[in-house]
């Protein structure tokens, strides 16, 4: 909408996990490493974790584009409020396998003879979950027994699980010891430090087309890091807003107004937020004033 106003090529500011987009933090770029270090190793289990929005699904789609470049089949679950049935009817539907795919059996042994093949040539299988603190355990469970299956060089699927906090603290339930033994490599993504947040901001403002940042200023970026909290989903939705709200009053910088406007409409809340409201008009405060 405010595109050809800034200048933009694209909407810098977009929801969605595109790896176009990609701002490689250092621990972005860390977990990333650990992904592709899991499945290359055949480490079996890898899990990633992070609060809301702090760019879990960014990560497998920048694995699988590392995947899909290196030739690896793989299967990517993105809904995991599923069934065991309907979960192995998912991997048999993304790997193509050539089996009666709402038998689990049929499914397994399929499943085991891609695996075998594929070793054979020198390559693994890989499993991605996303959303995994919403599995059953049912489900779970049936994901364990597949990271089970290996040679002696390693394991023949990598499972790649990545959830909200809740999913560490999921694993480390009792009946779930079996799975949380056999995690060999663990990634958990922490909201953006200050310094990352710009850089981040810039980033995309680049990305999107505009070589110089010209649209926010350094203090008008520590405010939205602080009031985002440095999560970079809370940095796009306000920093679109912010740019729309520019636009319609025709103003080429943002302002700390129209940053109170956006996180009013917003409803967003930050450490400190509600000493600052509600805002008492200055007439109203001269008028109590004794
Ligand atoms: N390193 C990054 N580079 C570019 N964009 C990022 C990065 N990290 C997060 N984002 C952006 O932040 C938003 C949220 O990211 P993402 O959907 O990957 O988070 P998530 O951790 O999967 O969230 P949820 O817990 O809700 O599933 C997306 O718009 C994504 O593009
Ligand atoms: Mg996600």
């Amino acid at each position: 909408m405010y595109n050809a106003f800034f200048g933009f090529s694209e909407g810098p500011f977009s929801l969605s996990p595109d790896p176009n987009f990609l701002y490689r933090s250092e621990q972005h770029e860390e977990a990333l490493a650990n992904l592709i270090y899991g499945v290359q190793a055949r480490k079996g289990f890898v899990i990633l974790t992070g609060e809301v929005g702090t760019g879990k699904t960014t990560m497998l789609e920048c694995l699988r584009d590392w995947l899909e470049s290196q030739y690896i089949e793989f299967a990517f679950l993105f809904n995991s409020r599923i069934n065991t049935q309907q979960f192995f009817e998912m991997i048999a539907y993304d790997l193509n396998l050539p089996c009666e795919r709402t038998s689990k059996t049929e499914v397994l042994f399929a499943l085991n003879q891609l695996l075998v093949e594929q070793v054979q040539q020198g390559r693994t299988v890989v499993l991605i979950v996303d959303e995994a603190h919403n599995l059953e355990w049912e489900v779970l469970e049936e994901i364990r027994l597949l990271g089970n299956l290996e040679n002696r060089n390693g394991k023949l699927l990598q499972i790649v699980l990545a959830g909200q906090p809740e999913f560490d603290r999921m694993i480390d339930q009792p009946n779930l010891r079996q799975l949380k033994q056999r995690i060999v490599l663990r990634y958990n993504l922490n909201p953006f430090t200050l310094r990352d947040a710009v850089e981040y901001m810039e980033s995309r403002l680049h990305k999107a087309g505009m070589a110089q940042n010209t649209v926010f200023s350094e203090e008008l970026m520590a405010e939205i890091h602080l009031r985002t909290q440095g999560i970079p989903r809370v940095i796009n939705a306000v920093s679109d807003n912010l740019l729309l709200t520019a636009f319609a009053q025709e103003q080429k910088l943002c302002t700390t107004e129209m940053l109170d406007e956006v996180c009013r409409d917003m409803r967003l809340e930050w450490p400190g937020s509600r000493r600052q409201r509600p805002r008492v008009p200055e007439e109203s405060f001269e008028r109590t004033r004794f």
